[in-house]
């Protein structure tokens, strides 16, 4: 099955580096890869690889090449063909309180028919499909029944904007959009189809054919004549699909992540090795008990850790897990309890920010519950501070429970770095140890490893040195870009873009972004994306954009703007400007990028070379003194916006 059909091909011709580019890379030794080999094999492949790795042409890697391989077998009719047919494969619980349980074969027969509907709708192998869906099983269903027919899926997380919605179905030149009238929100039914009606009108994006609309609240949607009602189009198809096999570098999905500039990337992951990391991952982290096992991971599926660990790697491991539609508040903070009471979850897996929240509310939430099922409980997308792992530990864990720290991202497809459950001592703060199959470096600004003595390490720049299976093939349409982020800071090894640095027993802790990436709440933005939304409101002149410190969500937006005085007219004061901006950043890109606060300035401080000193401003919205100005084209600018620090808008 050749690459990149449709649109904006892939290519996979990139102008030459330099002799030396290629020469930096290392090879996995054959230990390595036999590894990895052994891995995939835990998958069933259409047709077996013989060729583990070609790394000939770094950084662009060929995972099992000349293997073929069905992700959506693989998650469904291999457990159904075994005999797993009856277990329970998904526990939904809507946020108002409906339930439905779906077994293995019940899911593979609904995607068999959701292939079908979208085989009916002149979907082929290569085409890209956007899903924008609130989190209910029809969703899984959407993602493997894609996967299936060798599409290739591009999830845009609910809570995204129209306008961040339109970009990414226009990248990727997507054929259809799958959606849902609404979803249930906060004890509310919140309309969804109206976001991606007004993505598409004026035809914004001539290369969709179709929207799929999944009924979910019964809400009163005009449909036009490209919408198609889900239920309807799977009782009009065929029951029956037979999975083929696509090579095992065939795309799997798209997946657009913030980066530093204003433009997100599309990550592109293919289908064996992908799904070689998911799976492998899943079960060595988590402890898999495949048989007793029940599985809650909280991440919506628009995001990788609901990719990796709500769909892949659970799914191709057999395991019974829960999907619960709505947020951890509704309709109070014993919700999230209560479900994993009921359905005697074992493992448990969420993000930092959620246990912050709920230190804050206090444990009597948790207490009145019986969580003694929990066995392994696993925290993602941020460092977890000391204090919060504690609590997660004793509060939730019973001080029973093992915690895996698990660092990755959505260019690494699946884990690179936890504990492994009863082979480590865990320690609360550090993500600890590259999993086997993985080489990890921490580097100083000149790419030299830094040095690990008995008193721990300096901080510098985490790497990855070799290779994996889940790695990302690429950047959607741009393969500069790829080789230019990820792969030229440091020749030879992958710039994952974050600070660590080694302690005294050699375990890795996580210190943060180094870039202009931001982290909210688990969720990533950049900087730069929310400036060029803010400078798109005629009011707006120049913006800068920063993560500052905050108790809960790890790191809030603040924004300093600088307004055009000609275009304010008759605008109102600054705090009613702040919100008007908030509200603006909300619809342009998504209520996660909302800023905290906005501090209208008259400059901003700049380099003699023109740059913005981000560093400067992050200290004036953490409230530390401001540190050295001695760089900056004007130093009386900062002392101007330190002044003004009381008069900001905030919420
Ligand atoms: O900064 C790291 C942080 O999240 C970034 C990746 O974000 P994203 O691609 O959205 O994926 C999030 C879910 C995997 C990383 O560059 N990060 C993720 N996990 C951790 C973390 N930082 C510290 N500790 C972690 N466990």
């Amino acid at each position: 099955m050749p690459f990149g059909l449709g649109p904006t091909p892939l290519t996979y011709k990139i102008a030459p580096m330099s002799d030396n580019f290629a020469a930096n890379f290392e090879s996995p030794s054959p230990e390595r890869l036999s590894f990895w080999a052994e891995q995939a094999n835990q998958l069933a492949w259409h047709k077996p690889f013989t060729k583990t790795l070609d790394w000939s042409n770094p950084p662009f890697a060929k995972w099992f090449e000349d293997g073929q391989i069905n992700a959506s077998y693989n998650c469904l009719d291999r457990h159904v063909l075994g005999g797993k047919g009856d277990k329970t494969a998904i526990l939904f619980e809507g946020e108002p309180g409906d339930t439905q349980t779906y077994t293995y074969s019940e899911l593979l027969a609904e995607t068999k028919k959701a292939a079908n509907a979208l085989l009916d709708l002149g979907i082929v192998a290569g085409d890209r499909v956007a899903i924008y869906m609130p989190m209910i099983p029809e969703t899984v269903i959407a993602m493997l029944a894609v996967a299936r027919i060798g599409a290739v899926h591009s999830v845009v997380f609910g809570g995204f904007s129209a306008d961040s919605l339109r970009s990414r179905i226009f990248d990727a030149g997507a054929k259809l959009v799958i959606t849902a009238d609404g979803g249930f929100r906060k004890g509310k039914a919140h309309p969804i189809k109206e976001a991606v009606d007004h993505a598409l009108q004026d035809n914004s994006c001539p290369s969709i054919e179709h929207i799929l609309v999944v009924q979910r609240t019964n809400s009163d949607v005009a449909l036009s004549d490209k919408d198609i009602w889900w239920h309807e189009a799977l009782a009009k198809a065929a029951p029956e699909h037979e999975a083929v096999g696509f090579d095992s570098e065939h795309p799997l999905f798209i997946l657009y992540t913030s980066g530093t500039t204003g433009k997100p990337k599309g990550i592109l992951h293919t289908t064996g090795g992908y799904l070689t990391g998911a799976s492998y991952t899943h079960r060595t982290v988590f402890d898999l008990k495949s048989e007793t096992d029940v599985y809650w991971c909280t991440a919506d599926v628009g995001w990788i850790t609901g990719h990796s660990y709500v769909v892949y790697g659970p799914l191709a491991n057999g395991v019974t897990q829960v999907i619960y539609e709505g947020t951890p508040d509704s309709p109070n903070f014993e919700r999230w309890w209560e479900i994993i009471a009921k359905y005697k979850v074992s493992i448990f897996y969420t993000a930092p920010t959620a246990i912050r929240t709920f230190m804050k509310v206090g444990r009597a939430v948790v207490d009145g519950h019986n969580l003694s099922s929990l066995r392994i409980l696993g925290s993602v997308g941020e460092p977890i501070n000391p204090e919060a792992w504690q609590w997660y530990h004793e509060v939730v864990g019973g001080s029973k429970c093992e915690i895996v720290d698990t660092w990755w991202q959505t260019e690494t497809g699946s884990i690179m770095i936890s504990p492994v459950p009863h082979t480590m001592k865990t320690k609360p703060g550090s993500a600890q140890r590259a999993l086997p199959g993985i080489t990890i470096g921490i580097v100083d600004e000149n790419g030299s490893p830094v040095i690990s003595s008995a008193e721990g390490s300096e901080a510098g720049y985490l790497t990855i040195d070799q290779p994996w299976p889940s790695m990302l093939r690429g950047v959607w349409g741009d393969p500069e870009r790829f080789i230019e982020t990820y792969w030229s800071r440091f020749p030879g090894k992958y710039f994952a873009g974050d600070g660590a640095r080694f302690d005294e027993d050699g375990d890795i802790w996580l210190l943060g972004r180094i870039d202009d990436v931001i982290k909210v709440s688990g969720h990533r933005l950049s900087t730069a994306e929310i400036e060029s939304a803010l400078v798109e409101h005629h009011w707006v002149a120049e913006a800068a954009v920063v993560g500052a410190k905050d108790e809960i969500t790890e790191q809030a937006v603040v924004a300093f703007v600088i307004l055009r005085q000609d275009e304010l007219g008759d605008a109102p004061n600054e705090e009613e400007i702040g919100k008007v901006l908030r509200s603006w950043v909300t619809e342009k890109i998504g209520a996660i990028a909302r800023p905290r606060q906005i501090m209208v300035v008259s400059e901003l401080p700049k380099t003699r070379s023109g740059k913005i000193m981000r560093r400067l401003l992050k200290d004036v919205a953490e409230g530390r003194p401001v540190g050295d100005t001695t760089t900056l084209a004007d130093s009386s600018v900062m002392k101007a916006i330190n002044d003004k620090l009381h008069n900001g808008a905030t919420d």
